[in-house]
């Protein structure tokens, strides 16, 4: 195959460790006028405009993005592919909103047809907000992870998806059965975990809709297939806690019934958090489990408020999740916007670069992919955005009074979304252009 290369110029800023260990100014790399090389779909090199530009042949392709700043693909490590018909369903808290609203519109997943035309939406939507990894919810449905896996493949996206398994505690038209969910898993890791950029990831719903037999088949998979994906919903909501206290007395508390059936590990992620305790935040981290954060979700459904500095002192890894339909957007902008003010009614503060590094590096951590994507660092996958200073009025006027990146980066943050993001890029490819 020819190699194929080009440049883009631009401001360029991309985090290289978490602010938290490091401190903000070694945690990220800034190139006022920046240069990205990319040769085959991967990154080649990276550097300031000025110094590049000079080993590069002189008849290369070049991409000169004007008032824009490049910045490693966002990084989704919590959403539901078939919640994407529900986003913003009013007036419940988790449980009401389940039966009330979720589960519904989950149904309608049987349909193959639904199930392909809402992958196309939801992929369209993941690009459009600058998302180019995503840790994904399917449906009950084996067909809700083929048709979302068959579109990204197309794309040649980094994505993880699973099948979600759920016997118990949901309306019989949406439930599976322990065997069923074992071997419907089974079959979907055999025909797509590992193929090109994909993963797979064993999703039992949440505790109280597995039942023990359930979830035992879960951790007998993780145990089958090297590097595969764990992903449920943990202490979301207090109803939810209390519930899941009632299902198994035996076990010492939430925790510790997913860690029982041996659902903690490296590729462990556990959605929301909001109500862990000090010891199950230690037992997570010493596990190398990780959190997703998923801040509209947490306010909108009325969870609470994300401990996220007690999950920093006990070095828990954590990225940042939309939880769509639960969340209220698919941009991770518009995601740190509501993570700061989260912080904020905590009495604690959410650097911009502490952010950039949730959306981007931290969530590849979260989910060990560091070494392909995350930042733009050469030898990485090229998934990455073009963020457009003047995508609205009020944000190019805005932006003409920064005096620094950081602040320019949390004005981006604060008044940002789906336009801010005017290309992105993934494995080199331009998959979305506003
Ligand atoms: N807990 C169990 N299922 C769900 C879900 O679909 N969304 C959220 N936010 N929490 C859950
Ligand atoms: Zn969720």
């Amino acid at each position: 195959m020819p190699l194929t290369r080009k440049a883009y110029r631009a401001a360029i800023l991309h985090s290289i460790a978490d602010p938290a260990e490091v401190g903000i100014e070694a945690s990220y790399e800034y190139f006022e006028d920046g240069l990205l090389v990319v040769d085959n779909g991967q990154i080649s090199a990276l550097g300031h405009a000025s110094e590049l530009l000079a080993s590069l042949p002189a008849d290369i392709e070049i991409t000169h993005y004007q008032d824009a700043l490049i910045t490693p693909g966002f990084i989704d490590t919590h959403i539901h592919l078939p919640q994407t018909g529900m986003v913003g369903a009013y007036g419940e808290q988790l449980l009401d909103w389940l039966n009330t609203y979720t589960f519904p519109c989950e149904s309608q997943f049987a349909d193959q047809v639904h199930a392909e035309e809402v992958a196309g939406i939801f992929i369209k939507e993941l690009l459009r907000n600058g998302t180019t990894t995503a840790l994904v919810f399917g449906s009950v449905h084996p067909q809700s992870v083929n048709a979302f896996f068959e579109a990204a493949q197309k794309l040649d996206l980094r994505m993880i998806a699973g099948k979600v398994m759920m016997d118990r505690n949901a309306p019989d038209y949406l439930t599976d059965t322990a065997e069923s969910s074992y071997l419907e898993s089974k079959a979907l890791i055999e025909r797509w975990h590992g193929k090109g950029r994909l993963h797979y990831a064993v999703t039992p719903r949440f505790a109280p809709t597995s039942t023990p037999e359930q979830l035992t088949l879960a951790g007998q998979l993780l145990g089958e297939y090297p590097d595969l994906y764990m992903q449920t919903h943990i202490s979301e909501n207090l109803q939810e806690v209390e519930w899941v206290k009632e299902l198994f007395p035996e076990r010492k508390g939430y925790l510790d019934v997913y860690d029982h059936y041996q659902l903690l590990g490296e590729r462990s992620v556990f959605a929301h958090g909001v109500h862990l305790c000090d010891d199950e935040c230690a037992r997570l981290a010493q596990t190398g489990s990780a959190v997703a954060f998923c801040p509209t979700s947490n306010l909108f459904l009325g969870s609470g408020l994300f401990n996220l500095p007690m999950a920093e002192k006990h070095k828990l890894n954590v990225g940042l999740g939309t939880d769509v339909g639960g969340g209220t957007s698919f941009s991770l902008l518009q995601t740190l916007n509501e993570a700061y003010k989260v912080m904020q009614l905590q009495g604690a503060r959410l650097s911009p670069f502490k952010s950039l590094y949730l959306a981007t590096l931290g969530g590849a951590r979260a989910l060990r992919l560091e070494e392909r994507i995350g930042t733009l660092q050469p030898g990485t996958d090229a998934d990455f955005l073009v963020l457009d200073y003047n995508a609205t009025p009020l944000l190019s006027y805005r932006l003409k009074q920064s005096k620094s990146i950081a602040e320019t980066l949390f004005v981006l943050m604060t008044l940002g979304d789906d336009r801010t993001v005017a290309q992105t890029y993934a494995a080199g490819n331009l998959v979305h252009q506003r």
